[in-house]
C-alpha cells in the first residue's frame, strides 16, 4: 500500500434532491456529485444524483462515454426500496499503488494501481437510511461495491434484488450465454448485437462499434448471491441476483459490503484479457499463509473412459475405479512425468439414480474392488499425488454432514487434492435449511456461495486443494484462498464425449474472452484420439488439442485421453509431457473475440516459453514477434502446427512437428487450419 494522496476529483453538486412526486416518463438528468480519474487519466467515473435523489454513476474513457448514467440501489422483501430521495452525505478518496506475488498463476507479480472514491448518501425520507458506494478506478477497468453501514432502520437487509445498472453507451457486439436456465453455466456462447442480449451470465463481453472491449463481471463473491445481467431496455443491463428458496435473494446483517461489480474496459481483445487482473486485485490478500503445499500439476485419471461409456462410476463388470486400474494409471503417470491421478467412482453411492439426488453418496467408504489405503500407498511410493473425488450430485445436506470425516480421511492417507462436483439441474441443490428441512437452491445462490467457502476453508485446514465442477463462478477468491485451484463452470471437454451438440470450433476462442476472464478452468484438454463416445469425431485438429494447454489457463491440467491413445500418438504426446502449468508471465500476442487467441507464457522458474494459438471454424493466420524471448539468446522452437492440408472436418490428424532455431528478433507466422491450433515450446540452447 502506498500513502493516500490527493488526486483529481471534483465536488460538483451538493443540493438536496427533490422527492419524486410523479411517475417519470424519461429519466431526469443526473448531475455529478463527485468524480475520480484512473491513475493515468484514461478512465473517468462520475457519481451522480438526479432530481429525484436517485444515485447513479457513469464512465468515460479518454473523454468518450462508455457507461451512461446507470442507477444504483436495492429492492427489499420487507422494506421500501433504496432508490430515490438520497442526498449527498460525504466522500473520501485514496490512491494505492502496490504489487503482490501470485503463489501460482498466470503472472508472478501483479500490480494493483488504482484511485479510490467513496461517496456516502443518506435518505431524506422517513427511514434516513445510508449507503456508500466505493469505486476503485484502474486504467483498464473499474470496480464498485455498496457499503451498508450499521444503522437503526436497516439492521438486516433482505434483498429482493439489486437495482444496479450498466448502461452501455455505444452500440456493439456481445458474446454471452444464457443465465438461470436448467443446464446451469454450461451453454454455448451467442454473438448478437448488444440490443439483442436477453438474460446473460457474467462475464458478459462486448466489443463496441468504436472497437472498445468491455466485460462485466464481479469480484469477491462472499456471503451474497451471484449476479447475472438482464437487458432491460436498449443497451441497459440490470443486475439480477440468483434466487433463493427463502424469498430474499440475499440476507445480510449490516454492516456489510457487497461483492465488487466490475467493468473491464480495454482498447483491444488482448488488453481485455490482461485487464482481468482487476478481479484478483479486488480480492483480499492470501489468508492461508504458507501455501507451498498447493502444487500446480498435470494429471491423468480414471475419467474419460466413463464419459465414453467404456467404464462406469458405479460398481459392476465395467467399474472404472478398481485397485488394478488405479495402479495402471499411477504407473502411466509416473512413466510420463505426470504428478497426479484422479480417481472417480471410488466411493459408494453411484449405483442408484445419483444424478440430482446424491443421498446415497458416502465420502468415507470405498467400493470393495477399490482398496483406497492400498492405492494411496502405491501412489505415494511412486511419487504420485492422488486426486480424490467428491461428487455430491448437488446434495450438500448429505455432503456437509460428511465433509469433516471425508477430508480427515484424505488427510490421513496423504491425499492433498479433491475434485468436487454438483451434478444437479439448476435450482436442484438440496440444502438443509434453518428449519431442519431440505430446501432447493441454485448453484450460485447465497447458500452455495457460503457452502463453497466452507469447503475451501475446511479443505485448507487439512492442506487439501479444491477443483470444483458445476461450481459457483470464479470471482478471484483464489487470491484469498490459494487452495481453490480450479473449477469448471462452462462446457469443457466432456461435451466432446457426449454433448449435443459438441463444442464448436470457435468455443475456446469464445471462452478465452468470456469465462476465462473470471479465472482458471479445468477444461481437461488433450484428447488425441479426436473421438468422443461411439467414435464420433471431436471438432478439432490434433495440433489444437496441444494448443489448449497454453490457451486455456489452469494450474492443474488434465491429460484427459486414455493411456492407449497417448501410446498411439507419441510425437504429439511429447508436447503434453513438456508443457508447463505454472507461469511467470502470460501475454496475449494477438486475439479477436471468438476468432483467434495467441498466447505466449513463460514457465514459472524456468527460461522456457510456450506459445499456444487457437482459431475457429475458419482458416486463421497469425504473424507475431518473438520479442518476448530473452534478447541475445538462441532458442530451439519445437513447433506443433496444423499440416497444410489439415481441416477439422476432413483431415484433423494432419500435423507437422518441426524444429527451428529462433531469437527474440524473429517472428513466427503460422496458418491455423479450420478448427485448428498451434503449440510451440521454446527451449534455450546452451551457449
Ligand atoms: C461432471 C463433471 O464435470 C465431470 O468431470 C465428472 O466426471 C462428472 N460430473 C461425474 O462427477
Ligand atoms: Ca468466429
Amino acid at each position: 500500500m502506498t500513502l493516500a494522496r490527493l488526486f483529481a476529483f471534483a465536488l460538483i453538486f451538493l443540493a438536496a434532491p427533490v422527492a419524486a412526486q410523479t411517475v417519470q416518463q424519461a429519466a431526469p438528468s443526473a448531475q455529478a456529485v463527485a468524480s475520480v480519474d484512473s491513475p493515468s487519466h484514461v478512465l473517468h467515473v462520475e457519481v451522480t444524483l438526479n432530481p429525484e435523489g436517485r444515485v447513479g454513476y457513469r464512465v468515460t474513457r479518454l473523454g468518450k462515454p462508455v457507461i451512461d448514467d446507470s442507477r444504483l440501489g436495492f429492492l427489499f422483501t420487507d422494506a421500501p426500496e433504496m432508490l430515490r430521495n438520497f442526498a449527498f452525505a460525504g466522500l473520501s478518496t485514496a490512491t494505492s499503488d502496490s504489487s503482490w506475488d501470485e503463489p501460482w498463476g498466470e503472472y508472478r507479480t501483479i500490480r494493483n494501481h488504482y484511485n479510490e472514491l467513496t461517496v456516502t448518501f443518506a435518505e431524506t425520507s422517513a427511514l434516513k437510511r445510508r449507503m456508500s458506494i466505493e469505486f476503485r478506478v484502474y486504467d483498464d477497468g473499474i470496480g464498485f461495491r455498496y457499503d451498508i453501514p450499521r444503522q437503526p432502520n436497516l439492521t438486516q437487509a433482505n434483498i429482493a434484488d439489486e437495482l444496479t445498472e450498466f448502461a452501455i453507451a455505444e452500440p456493439g457486439t456481445a458474446w454471452w450465454d444464457d443465465a438461470q436456465e436448467w443446464n446451469r453455466e454450461e451453454y454455448l456462447y451467442r454473438r448478437t448485437p448488444v440490443e439483442e442480449v436477453g438474460f446473460a451470465q457474467t462475464p458478459l463481453t462486448i466489443r463496441t462499434a468504436s472497437g472498445l472491449h468491455l466485460s462485466i463481471h464481479e469480484a469477491a463473491l462472499v456471503d451474497y448471491s451471484g449476479m447475472d445481467l438482464r437487458r432491460v431496455q436498449g443497451r441497459v443491463f440490470k443486475a439480477n441476483l440468483m434466487p433463493s428458496s427463502t424469498g430474499p435473494k440475499v440476507t445480510r446483517d449490516a454492516p456489510f459490503t457487497t461483492p465488487w461489480r466490475v467493468i473491464m474496459i480495454a482498447p483491444d481483445a488482448p488488453a481485455l484479457y490482461k485487464s482481468a487482473q482487476i478481479i484478483l486485485n479486488l480480492n483480499e490478500p492470501n489468508k492461508l499463509g504458507d501455501v507451498s503445499w498447493v502444487k500446480p500439476m498435470k494429471y491423468v485419471g480414471i475419467w474419460w473412459a466413463m464419459h465414453l461409456d467404456q467404464a462406469t462410476w458405479n460398481s459392476g463388470p465395467k467399474h472404472g475405479a478398481t485397485t488394478a486400474n488405479a495402479e495402471r494409471y499411477i504407473d502411466f503417470a509416473a512413466a510420463n512425468g505426470f504428478k497426479g491421478v484422479l480417481v472417480e467412482g471410488w466411493n459408494k453411492g453411484w449405483d442408484g439414480p445419483w444424478f440430482g439426488n446424491g443421498s446415497d453418496f458416502s465420502f468415507t467408504q470405498w467400493y470393495p474392488d477399490f482398496d483406497l489405503p492400498a492405492v494411496a500407498a502405491y501412489a505415494k511410493a511412486k511419487g504420485i499425488a492422488l486426486i480424490g473425488h467428491h461428487e455430491t450430485a448437488g446434495n450438500i445436506a448429505n455432503y456437509e454432514k460428511q465433509m469433516g470425516p471425508a477430508f480427515d480421511l484424505y488427510q490421513r492417507l496423504g491425499i492433498h487434492n479433491v475434485k468436487t462436483g454438483y451434478v444437479a439441474d439448476a435450482g436442484g441443490i438440496q440444502a438443509l435449511g434453518p428449519d431442519g428441512k431440505i430446501h432447493f437452491e441454485w448453484h450460485q445462490g447465497q447458500v452455495m456461495v457460503r457452502h463453497h467457502l466452507k469447503v475451501i476453508t475446511e479443505a485448507a485446514k487439512r492442506h487439501i486443494t479444491v477443483d470444483a465442477h458445476e461450481p459457483v463462478k470464479d470471482t478471484g477468491l483464489r487470491r484469498t484462498y490459494p487452495n481453490w485451484v480450479s473449477r469448471e463452470g462452462e462446457r469443457g471437454m466432456e461435451y466432446n464425449a457426449w454433448g449435443v451438440p459438441k463444442n464448436p470450433p470457435e468455443h475456446e476462442a469464445n471462452l478465452v474472452f468470456t469465462r476465462m476472464l473470471s479465472g482458471p478452468m479445468d477444461f481437461t484438454p488433450g484428447v488425441l484420439s479426436l473421438m468422443g463416445k461411439g467414435n464420433t469425431p471431436i471438432l478439432s485438429t490434433l495440433a489444437k488439442q496441444l494448443a489448449l494447454y497454453v490457451v486455456i489457463y489452469s494450474p492443474i491440467q488434465m491429460a484427459a485421453d486414455l493411456p492407449e491413445n497417448y501410446a498411439a500418438n507419441p510425437a504429439a504426446f511429447q508436447f503434453i509431457k513438456d508443457v508447463a502449468v505454472d507461469w511467470d508471465d502470460s501475454r496475449m500476442l494477438a486475439g479477436e473475440v471468438g476468432d483467434l487467441a495467441v498466447f505466449a507464457r513463460k514457465a514459472r522458474g524456468s527460461p522456457e516459453w510456450f506459445l499456444g494459438a487457437v482459431g475457429d471454424e475458419q482458416e486463421r493466420r497469425f504473424d507475431v514477434s518473438l520479442g518476448f524471448l530473452q534478447p541475445g539468446r538462441r532458442y530451439e522452437a519445437q513447433i506443433y502446427r496444423d499440416g497444410d492440408d489439415a481441416d477439422y472436418r476432413t483431415n484433423p490428424r494432419s500435423i507437422v512437428i518441426e524444429k527451428r532455431i529462433v531469437t527474440s528478433t524473429d517472428r513466427l507466422a503460422e496458418r491455423i487450419a479450420p478448427g485448428g491450433g498451434t503449440a510451440v515450446r521454446f527451449v534455450p540452447i546452451a551457449r
